[in-house]
């Protein structure tokens, strides 16, 4: 048996096939377009780990994914690829209406036919994990109850409208075909190989470089931050013990403004790696022009998979963060890397 995963050259994908690898000798087929966002060196670990097969492919190749499903038989698929940038979606919309939605229904399509032919054992036992996000809620105001599995779908970006419509149809397939799916919706993440044009790699690199600290608008709107291991582990337990057809929300009850993380960074920085004019980092903190359209705030209510998986986070936002600004710190030649793309190369020695 095999697992699949997709998106696996990703921030968040990646950070999981490292972390299951090191725990499990099963195979592991990642499968990856290889977008601008696609980076293999942060999968340079697992060089000679010949339980992991990377494949450079796209989910909507639907040939491509039922050879694969037959050729390697996993029991389960977790479906990471996306385009992921809110900013990316509001300039052009198109790539993630391909991907997050057709990809999606292209991936349940290639999966249940494969399903359908397992024997009674199998079938039982496969599973698909779709990963998606808590912005298919749209925006709470500062009184309202962060959001939990049953609040309405309001998704208010083209990216987020793209992950509810995804969400629906893997809802859909359970209803229709008992095609046995789980989703999550988490919160933002933070932490190793993250794309330096989310906010807090950005903010380290850009600040490491004496470049500006962009914050849009007032920087008063929030975000309910985890670190990624701890939504690694948290599929992990929707894995194993999930309830077929059901949604867990995760979230790391962390609760910041944009503003309040910015500082932060600077703060850890001027610490670790103090600036050599004997400025704060602080200074370089730029207001600038608001994103369109901008949620004011996210915020996860994780009773769910807290009572019923007994998940809960490792991490906290003060030990997490000075990880991950670390991490940043010590690996300058990966930022670097993510602005070329020679880590090519690597797909001629080690896939599929
Ligand atoms: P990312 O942009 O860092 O990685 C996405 C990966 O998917 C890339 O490696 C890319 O090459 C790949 N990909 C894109 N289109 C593809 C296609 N058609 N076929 C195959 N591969 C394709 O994204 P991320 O931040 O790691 O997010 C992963 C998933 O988690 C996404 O579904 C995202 O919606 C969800 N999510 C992200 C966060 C977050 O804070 N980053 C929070 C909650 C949920
Ligand atoms: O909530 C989960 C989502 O979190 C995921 O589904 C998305 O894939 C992920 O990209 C993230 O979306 P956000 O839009 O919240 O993340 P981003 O890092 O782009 O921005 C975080 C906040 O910081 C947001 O309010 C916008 C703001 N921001 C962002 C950037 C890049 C700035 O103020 N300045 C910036 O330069």
């Amino acid at each position: 048996m095999a697992i699949f995963v997709t998106g696996g050259a990703g921030f968040i994908g990646s950070n999981f096939v490292i972390n299951w690898l090191s725990e499990s000798d099963e195979i592991l087929v990642n499968i990856d377009k290889l977008t601008y966002a696609g980076n293999l060196s942060n999968l340079d670990t697992l060089r000679n780990n010949n339980k992991h097969i990377f494949v450079h492919g796209d989910i909507c190749n639907d040939e491509l994914i039922i050879k694969l499903l037959y050729k390697y038989k996993p029991r389960v698929i977790i479906n990471f690829a996306a385009e992921s940038h809110v900013d990316r979606s509001i300039h052009g919309p198109k790539d993630f209406i391909q991907t997050n939605i057709f990809g999606t229904f292209q991936l349940l399509e290639s999966a249940r036919n494969y399903w359908n032919k397992l024997n009674f054992n199998d079938k039982n036992e496969f599973r698909f994990v779709h990963i998606s996000t808590d912005e298919v809620y749209g925006s709470l105001k500062p009184n309202e109850e962060p959001f939990n599995e049953l609040n309405r779908y309001q998704p208010n970006s083209p990216y987020s409208a793209s992950k509810a419509s995804a969400d629906l149809l893997v809802r859909s397939y359970f209803h229709t075909y008992n095609f046995p799916v789980l989703t999550t919706n988490c919160s933002n993440n933070y932490g190793p190989y993250q794309f330096p044009e989310k906010l807090i790699p950005l903010v380290i690199n850009n600040a490491l470089n004496g470049k500006n600290l962009p914050i849009y608008g007032d920087g008063s709107q929030i975000r309910d931050w985890l670190y990624v291991d701890d939504h690694c582990a948290a599929i992990k337990k929707v894995i194993e013990f999930g309830k077929l057809g059901e949604v867990y929300n995760v979230g790391g009850d962390n609760e910041k403004t944009n503003l309040e993380v910015v500082v932060y960074i600077c703060k850890i920085l001027d610490k670790l790696s103090p600036r050599l004019d004997g400025h704060l980092y602080e200074d370089q903190i730029s207001f600038i022009r608001d994103r369109p359209g901008h949620d004011q705030r996210y915020a996860i209510n994780a009773s769910k998979i807290k009572n019923d998986l007994r998940w809960k986070s490792s991490e906290t936002f003060a030990t997490g963060m000075k990880k991950t600004v670390q991490w940043y710190i010590n690996n300058l030649d990966w930022v670097e890397s993510t602005s070329n793309k020679e880590h090519l190369d690597w797909i001629d020695t080690n896939y599929d």
